[in-house]
């Protein structure tokens, strides 16, 4: 049985840490995420993106999360992440996946809202939480001034207004967060994250994407502001990428890919590991656990 985002969130809130969400699209991410959990005794999100789903199948990705919580004892959420059309979340649904998200945030404001609220009458009918987006990221590789940087992050007002419009569980913020490696030093706006978590109280939990890079005190400085759900991808990408090039360096001549993967599974491993911690969620399965109980919807 999964839990959704929503419930590992509150719990998260309740207990001034947050939960990582790290994106997998195979056997091996899957594995390092679980044993990191597992041995950190963390509760996690699982983030599967459309991309992943066609790559993968969404469920062998659902099955696989669901293998390894039953023989790890992990809490575990799967989250849909970025879908950013109404059928990739029937499609998450339909696997089994108990979180979705919808990324409507390249749509003008009232499009977003429309969109999003479809969304989330779509997942709540089939008991699973659901978060939305609310400003844009901005790529890394995008040059854009500092006025249209501003214009890109999410506007506290509006967020009260899409929160109470669309009935989401989750806010994914903008705040100058950016998937990817960042440029220079990650510059959040930490007022403005203030004042969203001010304007939306306990409405909804808050999600910051594009974690990767940012320093492990501005991720605290997030966390003590409101943050429940961090997302990491690139960090997870660039130690499988390492241990795969390094392995195969040294060992030119092997071709088992067994032997190939392990030495990725182990960087990522540390990777996922160091997260948790710095999240705060390390020995927070066990109180997960007597959540369950409550029901998981
Ligand atoms: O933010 C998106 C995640 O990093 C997933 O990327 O669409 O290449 O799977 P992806
Ligand atoms: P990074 O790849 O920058 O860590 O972002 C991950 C993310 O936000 C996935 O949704
Ligand atoms: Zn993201």
């Amino acid at each position: 049985m999964f839990w959704t985002n929503a419930g590992l969130m509150k719990q998260a809130r309740d207990g001034g840490y947050a939960v990582g969400a790290f994106n997998t699209n195979n056997l091996e991410i899957t594995q390092a995420i679980f044993r990191a959990a597992k041995e950190e005794k963390s509760p996690i999100i699982l983030a599967i993106s459309p991309s992943a789903m066609k790559y993968a199948g969404a469920r062998n990705l659902v099955a696989m999360a669901r293998i390894a919580s039953e023989e790890t004892g992990v809490p575990v959420s799967v989250h849909l992440d970025h879908g950013t059309e109404l059928e990739h979340l029937v499609i998450a649904i339909q696997a089994g996946f108990s979180s979705i998200m919808y990324d409507g945030s390249k749509y003008p404001y009232e499009e977003n809202v429309r969109l999003t609220q479809e969304a989330v009458k779509l997942g709540h009918a089939a008991g699973v939480s659901v978060e939305g987006e609310l400003g844009r990221l901005v790529g890394t590789e995008e040059e854009i001034t500092v006025s249209e940087r501003e214009a890109s992050m999410t506007n506290p007002d509006q967020a009260l207004d899409y929160v109470e419009r669309t009935g989401i569980d989750a806010l994914a913020v903008s705040i100058g967060n950016a998937h990817g490696w960042y440029k220079g030093k990650p510059l959040l706006d930490f007022e403005r994250l203030e004042t969203i978590k001010n304007n939306v109280g306990d409405k909804t939990l808050l999600v910051l994407h594009g974690a990767s890079g940012v320093p492990d005190e501005d991720i605290r400085m997030a966390v003590s502001l409101g943050i429940t759900k961090i997302n990491i991808d690139t960090e997870t990408r660039d130690a499988f990428k390492r241990g795969v090039a390094e392995f195969i360096q040294e060992n030119p001549d092997v071709i088992d890919p067994r032997k190939i993967l392990k030495p990725a599974i182990e960087e990522m491993y540390k990777v996922v590991s160091g997260k948790i911690r710095l999240f705060g969620s390390s020995g927070k399965a066990s109180e997960s656990i007597a959540y369950v109980t409550g029901g998981v919807a």
